[in-house]
């Protein structure tokens, strides 16, 4: 008689969970067929669900469950009954039920699978595409199941931490009105506002500043954000923060709040203690040693900024493109790969193609000889004295390679920032995910307010509007824009940040001070920022917050190699889905619905 799976016989235990304990009991498992051996007599399988494996057998002496197995395949979706039995000397130490297999007495096919298009396994060679597209199989893989149940780890711990410490859990519009600044936007059209739009949430900064203004003292979410920026590694189009924002407080009482919470993550999900209170480093600091705000700190190859001695050396230092590009207001940096860790010379010659795809012209180098003299440079007009200068400056010796960018500041920066980590790589400087030594977590302080927009030439907010500038600087908003700091701080892992906020503005009359620095009437404040402006006014109590991007978090902290690992259904690198087929076309009515009409004709 056909045994009631599911409706009467419940499931006893995962297919991760048995050991030679249990021997002699009669259980219930469900789950997918992993994989099958037909023995002659007998069949093996390996039954699998979210949490392992377990071997199972079908014998002769159960006629109609072996007859059944003989037709099982691949991912076929099963229940079966039967007795756990020691595997004795045929024991698997490799998987967590290996002590145990389980004879069967019964089985069903809840559902058969046509053949998967890729094998559910852990390691596959299978194309990304194709992986998105059967995502549904792909989440089936062991790797991405352990992905995806760290998150929900990560969710429950976060959870637990804020309101632990006091958070409340609010919830934030994700349509909301386009305010300009920060990323591009998604946007909605409305129906019943012909020709009105909403914005997607950036993220829900403006509403956690209102919920201080109401008096929640302690906000916290976890909240999917959405930005239309062109996608990496590190960006998708649709990601979650864990967005906190709190009154009453200092940078360092945010800092060591937020310490708390990831020391708690790295604690429970990966049994690391990591040190706190974290390293800080002045924005301007982290600019002139590593060419960004993000700089990862498990290697040296620090940059040296030679502006100055360029500078002083004038033209009879004897490098005329170094010093043009100083007499332009640009910059002069160099980075040394150190004789112990050679390049050969054609990897030499190719960093000069790596850095020509980032943007620069070229990419001047010096090997340093043992009288200090360099070799294999093009810099041969360089003088005695500004060679000396160059190699005293970058601590080089006897075998070094000098490598140098000059030019336009943040491209400098900028090709150097990423010359920097794939010298890295190539050396092999960067330890492994799972070695010791590699969470050098970092705060990036004291950044300046405002950026100076090369094309417009205007000045405009660095992070956002309503970042508040050091007191002592205030003096200078509308003089000297370019000189005022403010609290706002990036915490950083490994070459990414991995969150960032700042103390917040609270006080009107800086506030307008700020608007006028960036060209920004009362009128159009007040149309742009109006509610918020209003808001400030009724008594605000000095606030300040941080985001963390919980996916980077994710993707750190599962040695992922792209957000899209950790993400259960991602947007390609177009931004795609390429399982729905998102974005897709709508039909001309829908579009009328919404007073829409499209210019470009849908690409098939
Ligand atoms: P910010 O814009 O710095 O700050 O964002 C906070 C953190 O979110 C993550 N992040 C992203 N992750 C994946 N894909 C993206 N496209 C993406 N963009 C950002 C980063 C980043 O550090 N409202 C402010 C926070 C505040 O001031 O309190 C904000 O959103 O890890």
């Amino acid at each position: 008689m056909a045994v009631p799976f599911i409706s009467e016989v419940k499931r006893t235990h995962t297919c991760g969970q048995l050991t030679a304990a249990n021997v002699g009991e009669e259980v219930v498992l469900f789950g997918w067929v992993h994989n099958r051996r037909d023995l002659g007599g007998a069949v093996f399988i390996d039954l699998r669900d979210r949490d392992g494996l377990t071997q199972v057998v079908f014998e002769p002496n159960h006629a109609e469950a072996h007859e059944t197995a003989g037709h099982l395949r691949l991912e076929y979706c099963i229940g079966i009954k039967g007795k756990v039995v020691s595997r004795g000397r045929n024991a698997n130490p490799n998987l967590k039920t290996g002590e145990i297999e389980i004879k069967a007495t019964d089985l069903t096919i809840f559902n058969r699978s046509e053949p998967t298009p890729f094998l559910v396994e852990d390691k596959v060679s299978t194309s990304e595409e194709k992986r998105l597209a059967y995502r549904y199989l792909d989440l089936r893989r062991g790797p991405l199941q352990h992905t995806l149940m760290t998150r929900s780890k990560m969710n429950a711990l976060t959870r637990s931490y804020m309101v632990g410490n006091g958070f409340m859990e609010l919830e934030t519009p994700f349509m909301g009105k386009y305010t300009p600044g920060g990323a591009r936007n998604f946007l909605v059209p409305s129906r019943i506002n012909p020709g009105k739009f909403y914005a997607l949430a950036e993220s829900p900064q403006l509403y956690k500043q209102l919920f201080m203004v109401a008096g929640f003292d302690r906000y916290f979410q976890i909240v999917k954000c959405f930005r239309d920026e062109d996608l990496r590694v590190d960006r998708q189009p649709e990601f979650t923060q864990i967005d906190v924002e709190m009154s009453f407080v200092t940078q360092d009482d945010i800092f060591t709040m937020i310490e708390g919470l990831l020391k708690k993550l790295w604690g429970e999900v990966l049994g690391i203690d990591i040190p706190t209170p974290f390293m800080r480093m002045d924005f301007y600091e982290s600019m002139a040693k590593y060419g960004n705000d993000k700089p990862d700190l498990r290697f040296g190859l620090e940059h040296v900024v030679l502006t100055d001695l360029i500078r002083e050396h004038g033209e009879a230092g004897g490098v005329p493109m170094m010093w043009e590009a100083v007499q332009q207001k640009g910059i002069v940096k160099a980075m040394v790969v150190p004789a112990e860790k050679p390049l050969s010379r054609a990897e030499s010659d190719k960093l000069e193609d790596f850095v020509k795809q980032a943007g620069a012209k070229g990419l001047a180098r010096a090997k340093v000889n043992e009288a200090g003299e360099w070799t294999q440079s093009p810099l041969k007009t360089i003088s005695p004295a500004l060679r000396q200068a160059i190699n005293a400056a970058c601590n080089a010796k006897a075998g070094d390679l000098i490598l140098f960018q000059f030019g336009r500041e943040s491209l400098v920066h900028t090709v150097m920032a990423n010359l920097r980590v794939h010298v890295a790589k190539k050396l092999g400087l960067i330890p492994e995910y799972g070695s010791g030594g590699q969470w050098k977590f970092l705060w990036v302080v004291n950044p300046p307010l405002f950026e100076y927009d090369e094309e417009t030439n205007t000045w405009a907010a660095a992070h956002h509007a309503f970042t508040r500038p050091h007191d002592e600087d205030v003096q200078y908003l509308l003089t000297d824009p370019g000189r005022v700091k403010c609290h706002r701080y990036d915490v950083v892992l490994n070459g990414f940040e991995i969150g960032g906020g700042s103390i917040r503005l609270h006080d009107p009359k800086v506030q307008a001070e700020v608007f006028k620095a960036l060209g920004i009437q009362d009128e159009e404040a007040r149309a742009k920022f109006g509610f918020l402006l209003d808001a400030l006014k009724y008594g605000a109590p000095p606030h300040g917050g941080l985001a963390l991007g919980m996916d980077r978090l994710a993707m750190l902290l599962t040695g992922a190699e792209s957000l899209r690992d950790v993400i259960p259904f991602p947007k390609s690198k177009t931004g795609t889905d390429l399982m729905t087929g998102a974005p897709g076309d709508v039909d001309e009515k829908q579009l009328r619905e919404i007073h829409v009409r499209s210019v470009t004709p849908p690409q098939k």
